[in-house]
């Protein structure tokens, strides 16, 4: 696989800086979501290449400190609501500027499947899709229901969108966790999709 079309260095340099970057637990989590996604992106007629790509660097901020983000959002004028959230909208959502600027990224539609990669939105792309799916799905992950996930994924895209937000709605719920407006969104524009 090579992502020379979109970075200005190659794989090999891109997973030196990775691994430098990530935890080895996280590294590893990124590799797989690599992988998963080319998978998918070969079962419904994407491109691997964009679809990989996606899944090496949905997570390249996730162990940025708050501290980051929250000066982002000042330094950015962003909105303070965001500053209500945490990592886990902010290391996709916000992620997008520390890989545009640490890693010169430009390519519109990843940085876009990256942005939404934990909250998903109501109208995704296929890229979309394919990145969001394939970080619950990669071959570490082992939680119950993972392989029904798994077999909906690769059945429908769509299915598979709807099924893991349900998923993750209710944990949580369960856990009252509060729940970022737009993966309510996100729910209701896929439930429809899940096998009943
Ligand atoms: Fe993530
Ligand atoms: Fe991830």
């Amino acid at each position: 696989m090579t992502y020379a079309a979109y970075l200005p260095f190659d794989r090999d340099d891109l997973l030196e800086r990775l691994e430098q970057t990530l935890s080895p637990h996280r590294y590893q989590h990124v590799l797989n979501v690599e992988k998963a996604a080319i998978q998918l992106a070969e079962a419904y007629g994407q491109d691997p290449i964009k679809a990989g790509l996606a899944g090496l660097l949905h997570d390249y901020a996730k162990e940025k400190p708050d501290s980051y983000f929250q000066q982002l959002i000042q330094e950015r004028n962003l909105d303070p609501d965001l500053l209500q959230w945490g990592n886990n909208l902010w290391h996709g959502y916000l992620g997008i500027y520390a890989i545009q600027e640490e890693l010169g990224l430009e390519n519109p539609e990843i940085l876009e499947a990256i942005r939404v990669h934990t909250i998903g939105k109501a109208e995704m792309s296929p890229l979309d899709m394919i990145l969001y799916v394939a970080d619950y799905i990669e071959e570490g992950r082992n939680f119950p229901g993972v392989e029904e996930a798994r077999r909906i994924a690769f059945s429908s895209l769509e299915g598979g969108v709807a099924y893991e937000t349900a998923e993750t709605l209710s944990f949580l719920a369960k856990k009252r966790i509060p729940i970022y407006p737009q993966t309510l969104e996100t729910y209701n524009a896929y439930r429809h999709f899940l096998e009943r």
